[in-house]
């Protein structure tokens, strides 16, 4: 059998990694500033996460939603915790897009109504309403037909207004921070303002973190430098620290109705076990911190490059915007200096390095950066 060929590869197969750093079969170093895609939080490798992991494994792997699942309720105490959302619930699942999918359909379940609003150049994933509420309409299946979603530009207030005044949509969804749409920060204003409105006509507004959250930002949620509170947070990625689990934080205003929503595994024993090692790690060793004071710094030296157009973002989720297509720049960075970055498309550099770097790392990527951008 021949694998199912949607994806463009590099030809480098990382075997081992450590901290900031991956390594092919001839022991080639990489420095890692893409983190697997922002998945990798604690850094790759972290000892309290591989003996978690472990451990858990030699006691019990999996059994289903329906027994007892202490793991669970000590998650959902932690995460409360450190994200100011103790007043909560949590929903666990298994990947990005089906927290957003469960998302959309609770606020469905909670106020009845189908349409749905959405914003240009997002990105929530590829399950049946995830992807319409994409803004990529190269993903869309012709099933996917019959989900009402209205488009609007970012950061449009009165746009918003407009389509929330029949009082008929469900939920609002946004990002965050935009990721694949380009690392494009909502202003704080207008997130104080969408939220207001969704307030006034019974609207649900769902946050969406799975890239710009958990401590990427410099805030353990970026809507947090707007100060918000949305009726539902969905996350992913960097809270298993690239153990596939993920979730929806929900509103005391829902009502859980047994057997609305379900899985089979997700919230599973070592998809706990990575979940709490991995925030006991961003506790611990102050990684919200670190990712707000090393990724100001890095932003700080990157504006000082002249040839880049535009440097956007928050903490460790940074833009860098060129005038002309930037492939050439990037493979060179891979092949010849060894570095992992993300991308948007042809333009955007994508920085999503893992939040335990060091100011040393981004000194290294900083020189190795410039050399190939001359
Ligand atoms: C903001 C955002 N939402 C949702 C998703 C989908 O997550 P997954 O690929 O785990 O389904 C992604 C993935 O990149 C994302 O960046």
């Amino acid at each position: 059998m021949k694998l199912f060929d949607v994806y463009p590869r590099w030809q480098i197969e990382p075997v081992r990694a450590q901290g900031c750093k991956i390594y092919d079969k001839d022991g080639t170093e990489y420095l890692d500033f893409y983190g697997g895609h922002a998945v990798i939080s604690i850094g790759h490798s972290h000892p309290k996460y591989v003996e978690a992991i472990t451990n858990q494994l030699n006691k019990i792997g999996f059994y289903s939603n329906s027994v007892r699942n202490s793991l669970q309720d000590e998650y959902a105490e932690k995460l409360g915790q450190l994200s100011g959302y103790s007043d909560y619930s949590l929903f666990m699942v298994n990947s990005g897009a089906e927290a957003n999918e469960n998302a959309l359909k609770l606020a469905s379940f909670h106020n009845g109504r189908k349409k749905i609003l959405a914003f240009r150049h997002a990105f929530h994933g590829r399950t049946f309403a995830a992807v319409k509420v994409t803004d990529i309409p190269a993903y869309l299946a012709p099933i996917n037909e019959g989900l009402p979603v209205n488009f609007i530009p970012f950061n449009d207030i009165e746009a918003v207004r407009k389509v929330l005044q029949q009082n008929d949509v469900s939920s609002v969804i946004i990002e965050g921070i935009q990721g694949i749409g380009g690392i494009r920060t909502p202003e704080p204003i207008f997130l104080q303002e969408l939220h207001k409105v969704c307030a006034e006509t019974g609207t649900v507004l769902i946050v969406d973190e799975i890239q710009s959250g958990y401590g990427r930002s410099g805030k353990f949620f970026a809507h947090q430098y707007a100060d918000i509170r949305p009726d539902i947070i969905t996350i992913a990625k960097g809270m298993g620290n690239g153990f596939p689990v993920s979730g929806v934080l929900i509103s005391p205003a829902f009502k859980a109705v047994s057997g609305q929503l379900g899985t089979t595994f997700g919230g599973n024993h070592l998809a706990c076990a990575a979940a709490n090692a991995v925030i006991d790690v961003i506790r611990e060793e102050n990684l919200v911190e670190n990712a707000a004071k090393v990724g100001a710094y890095l932003i700080e030296e990157l504006k000082k490059i002249a040839r880049i157009k535009e440097v956007r973002g928050h903490g460790l989720m940074i833009g860098l915007e060129f005038e002309e297509p930037i492939k050439p720049m990037r493979d060179k960075l891979l092949s010849e200096e060894k570095v992992f970055t993300g991308v948007t498309g042809a333009h955007v550099f994508r920085l999503l390095p893992p939040l335990c770097v060091s100011k040393e790392e981004v000194d290294e990527f900083l020189k190795r950066f410039k050399k190939v951008i001359v």
